[in-house]
């Protein structure tokens, strides 16, 4: 046996991560079939810059993950990086590539938490829908129409004790609670009723907020998974540092940049807990995505840059 200061230096050489935190998450994104004909002159696929800004701003850094990839690519990426985003957009949530792809981060997520890996998941907008359509097997969501309005988070009993919210300063929730500062574009939703009435995601996920559509109707607003580190929202933090149009509702105060912070912090810090690596430091350079460049876009849709893909 090793003298104890030995043994943990040569565990941490080995496994940074388990004894500290990983600090140089990364973090994968899925890319998204274009939907907009004016985005296919750049590419098949793409991914906004926005989401991008939002993990980098936390200190992660980002990899593409490309769609249409075999099971075995997919199976060598997730245990060569710390997390998955799953972004807002608008492809079908049963049937396109996206959600496929999504569908197997998903599952390697489920799986490594029964080996004691701790893999984070975050979705937004049709990330949150894709994510209750993996864990009902089913297609729950209705009509909710909530395009470029912003609202006040209608929180549940449940933040006081969630991992994403729990320790949020008093006057943060407050201001969003009583603020216009979270930005909804969305014309489907899940409401607290189908929600609930579901067994498979009652269990699953905790509901941490609601909020009401332009035409009254109730829907789910932001999730956290129970027992695994997977998060959701309905609603879009990363425009409120990252998407400038003035002829859309993207919030800009103080309090909407601060919750925008706070969820980045959130969600790169759970990434900090997981492990994994790239197997070299050629195959790393070579994935993150910075080997692609950034368009400018801001004249042709609401976001300021996108990566395109394929
Ligand atoms: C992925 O595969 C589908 C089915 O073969 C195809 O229609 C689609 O164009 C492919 N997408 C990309 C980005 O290659
Ligand atoms: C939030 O927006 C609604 C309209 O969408 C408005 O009636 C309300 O006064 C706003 N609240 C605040 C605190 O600005
Ligand atoms: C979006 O909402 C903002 C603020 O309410 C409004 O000024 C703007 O006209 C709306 N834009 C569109 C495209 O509906
Ligand atoms: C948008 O801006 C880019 C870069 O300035 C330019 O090349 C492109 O032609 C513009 N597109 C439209 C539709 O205005």
């Amino acid at each position: 046996m090793p003298p104890a200061h030995l043994y943990l230096l040569t565990l941490t050489l080995l496994c940074p991560g388990v004894l500290g935190e990983n600090d140089r998450p990364i973090i994968g994104i899925i890319t998204q079939e274009v939907s907009d004909d004016v985005f296919l002159q750049y590419g098949k696929t793409y991914i906004a810059d926005s989401y991008v800004k939002f993990l980098e701003s936390a200190g992660s850094r980002v990899v593409p993950i490309r769609l249409n990839l075999s099971e075995d690519e997919y199976f060598h990426l997730f245990h060569s990086i710390n997390g998955v985003l799953l972004p807002g957009g608008a492809v079908n949530i049963l049937s396109s590539s996206f959600a496929r792809t999504a569908g197997i981060f998903y599952r390697l997520a489920i799986e490594a938490a029964s080996s004691g890996i701790y893999f984070p998941v975050w979705g937004t907008c049709l990330g949150l829908q894709l994510l209750t359509v993996l864990t009902s097997e089913m297609d729950l969501l209705s009509s909710t129409s909530a395009e470029n309005i912003s609202l006040p988070l209608i929180l549940t009993d449940e933040v006081s004790s969630s991992k994403m919210l729990g320790n949020a300063p008093l006057k943060l929730l407050q201001a969003v609670s009583q603020e216009n500062i979270t930005a909804n574009f969305h014309h489907f939703g899940i409401t607290p009723k189908a929600f609930l009435g579901n067994k498979k995601l009652s269990t699953f996920y905790r509901i941490l907020s609601t909020n009401h559509d332009q035409n009254g109707v109730e829907f789910v607003s932001t999730i956290e998974a129970r027992d695994y580190p997977i998060y959701a929202v309905q609603w879009h933090p990363e425009v409120n540092r990252f998407q400038w149009r003035s002829d859309l509702a993207f919030p800009h105060s103080a309090n909407a940049i601060w919750i925008s912070q706070y969820l980045a912090n959130f969600f790169v810090n759970e990434a900090r807990k997981n492990p994994n690596h790239f197997s070299n430091p050629k195959e790393e350079e070579s994935s993150l995505i910075y080997n692609w460049p950034v368009t400018y876009t801001a004249n042709i849709s609401s976001y300021e840059q996108a990566y395109f893909f394929d």
